[in-house]
């Protein structure tokens, strides 16, 4: 059995024909038995697997199997049928009827991996002209080619920014593409979580102690080193402590790490403008931003939870939130344990 698993797992075509064939089979089974004729309904369910996940040649191959299954079933079915020519009207019948179906869902499926392609390319071509704009504006502005004056600086302290945000954004939307494209890679490495929150908290310490609220990082002793990828969860913690600065406007933001049962539980919590409850489902869809927003400094996608979440749940752990509206939110995720 485990052999099968690890083969289908390197060969996913296999596995998609595999299991359109043994539905076509069990459904002519089932015909055959009740004597009914839910054929057509049912053999659509392999087709469709096998279309969407196998491509169009073992589509094509599966709606013959299944003109080819009705075919055999009329035949010993219905032995009494006035004409033979009934059998072969139904065959290719449903074979076409397959085939339109195979076609729809093949050019359907091209059409959505070539606007996924389309996105991935171009976020991809803006990044290197975005990153040389960048290192232009920051040598002028730090006078590197001559002295400035402090409008000048002004202005060319505002293009860095937004410079930037339009990188931040890149990165979010390239790394969303790869999520849902299923290329995202992940390097799992033995790591100390408390270092990890203290790496995150150094790449925002700036941010944080410009809108001058504390910082708490209450670490949790004697946590066992566990298996993640470093990058990926510095990027959750990140995204977490941005949103926790964004919404907050005084207070403290506090940093909490804890052993529970067989996870690492690290939680992020601020006394912010909190979250209303009918928001609270919404927060981790893409593109998604809740509550009312003062636009000027509140930007965002809305992308970063639901990043996060997907590589909270590729680690095997979960992620979720509790908030008080006026009060504050607290955004809490674990990572299971893992040593060898
Ligand atoms: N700590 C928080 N306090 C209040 N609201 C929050 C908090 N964290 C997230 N939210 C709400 O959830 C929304 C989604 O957050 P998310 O991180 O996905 O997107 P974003 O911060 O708006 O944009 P991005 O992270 O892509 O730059 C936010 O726009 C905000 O409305
Ligand atoms: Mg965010």
């Amino acid at each position: 059995m485990r052999r099968l698993t690890a083969y289908f797992n390197k060969q996913p075509k296999f596995f998609f024909i595999f299991l359109g064939i043994l539905i076509t089979l069990l459904i002519s089974a089932i015909d055959f038995l009740t004597k009914d004729f839910f054929v057509l309904e049912f053999y659509i369910i392999s087709v469709v697997l096998v279309a969407w996940f196998a491509g169009r040649n073992a589509g094509i191959f599966m709606a013959f199997i299944c003109g080819l299954a009705t075919f055999a079933l009329d035949i010993i079915e219905t032995t009494h049928h006035v004409s033979p020519l009934v059998h072969y009207w139904n065959f290719f019948m449903n074979f076409g009827f397959f085939l339109i179906v195979v076609y729809f869902l093949i050019n359907l499926k091209e059409a959505l991996e070539l606007k996924s392609k389309f996105t991935s390319t171009i976020s991809h071509e803006f990044r290197t002209p975005l990153s040389v704009i960048k290192e232009s504006i920051s040598m002028v502005r730090d006078g590197l080619c001559g002295g400035i004056n402090d409008k000048q600086e002004d202005l060319l302290n505002m293009a860095v920014r937004n410079a930037n945000r339009l990188n931040l954004l890149i990165n979010d939307i390239l790394d969303f593409q790869k999520f849902e494209s299923g290329k995202m890679k992940f390097v799992f490495e033995k790591n100390d979580i408390n270092k990890v929150v203290q790496e995150a908290y150094n790449g925002v310490e700036l941010l944080i102690k410009e809108k001058n609220i504390d910082f708490v990082f209450n670490m949790g002793k004697d946590l066992p080193e566990t298996k993640f990828d470093k990058d990926r969860i510095i990027q959750v913690i990140t995204n977490l402590l941005s949103n926790a600065i964004k919404f907050t406007d005084r207070g403290a933001i506090n940093v909490n790490t804890t052993k529970d049962g067989s996870n690492i539980q690290v939680e992020v919590r601020d006394t912010g403008r909190g979250i209303k409850a009918e928001d609270m489902q919404r927060l981790f869809k893409s593109f998604e931003q809740v509550g009312s927003f003062n636009k000027r400094v509140e930007k965002g996608t809305g992308l970063g939870l639901a990043i996060s979440k997907e590589i909270i749940v590729e680690h095997g752990g979960k992620i979720w939130a509790k908030s008080e509206p006026g009060r504050g939110t607290a955004f809490y995720f674990t990572l299971p344990i893992r040593q060898g």
